[in-house]
């Protein structure tokens, strides 16, 4: 399994702070923002990640994250951490996102993990168990209609998924992080660009969704998603507290 982090994107609701800066290099508590990820996806024993992120700020990532190698856990075997970079030219979507990573993926499953989410819960379980299709990581949220929506039926399958419905159908967020088989490419290319011209994740979600292979993993721990100045400070807020505790 491999791993694309997304950490394009134009980072408006962010003004000014993203004006020269990358949303994803912005620090949350004692640390940058796409840190969470990679240290998430390297506790569930993912060493090799794709960093996705525009021409403006390649060299700013290249020049934090390096070869990844100072991700190398000091208490397990893994003996290294390769992180390489892939260039989106433009913010059109997070599926473009994924898609520029098709050949660095080659015949192997991914995790698509958008760098600005930031999750509690341990994902090794559901990546090591993962075998073919879609699994979306949900999260349930007090405000549904802001959010991309999956309903479950009583046997635990996805049954619908709704883009901020007005009338929504369950609480349950779709998150920041999915797997992937490697049909996802294919999906990709099929998904016409939305009204908004962005080649959106939720139309190849959807593309599972009509296969039957689209799987809810329910997240219990705290998910932030660092999209405005609230949740970014909140995030901080709670990595002060956490680290205050483990002392
Ligand atoms: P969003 O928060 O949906 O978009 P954004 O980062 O452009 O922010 P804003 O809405 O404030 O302008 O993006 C979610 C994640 O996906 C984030 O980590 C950035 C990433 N992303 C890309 O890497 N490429 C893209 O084309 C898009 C749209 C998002």
């Amino acid at each position: 399994m491999k791993a694309v982090i997304l950490a394009g994107g134009s980072g408006t609701r962010l003004h000014p702070l993203t004006l020269v800066t990358n949303k994803h290099l912005l620090p949350v508590f004692n640390k940058p923002v796409i840190y969470y990820a990679i240290e998430k996806l390297v506790d569930a024993g993912i060493t090799k990640i794709m960093v996705v992120t525009s021409p403006h700020h390649i060299d700013a990532f290249v020049k934090l994250l390096g070869s990844g190698q100072h991700f190398v856990p000091k208490t397990t075997n893994a003996k290294q951490i390769q992180i390489v970079y892939g260039i989106q030219n433009e913010p059109n979507g997070i599926a473009y996102g994924l898609f520029i990573a098709e050949d660095y993926i080659g015949d192997d499953n991914c995790v698509l993990f958008l760098g600005d989410n930031i999750f509690m819960d341990d994902i090794a379980p559901a990546v090591k168990k993962f075998k073919k299709g879609a699994t979306v990581f949900l999260k349930k949220v007090p405000d549904p209609k802001r959010f991309g929506i999956a309903e479950m039926n009583k046997k635990g399958k996805i049954i619908s998924l709704e883009e901020k419905p007005a009338t929504p159908k369950s609480n349950l967020a779709v998150t920041g992080l999915y797997i992937y088989d490697n049909t996802v490419f294919d999906k990709v290319r099929k998904i016409p660009p939305s009204a908004r011209g962005e080649y959106e994740i939720t139309s190849v979600n959807s593309l599972y969704l009509e296969e039957g292979t689209l799987r809810p993993q329910v997240l219990k721990k705290e998910w932030f998603d660092i999209g405005n100045i609230e949740s970014l400070h909140k995030a901080s807020l709670f990595m002060k507290k956490r680290s205050h505790n483990d002392k």
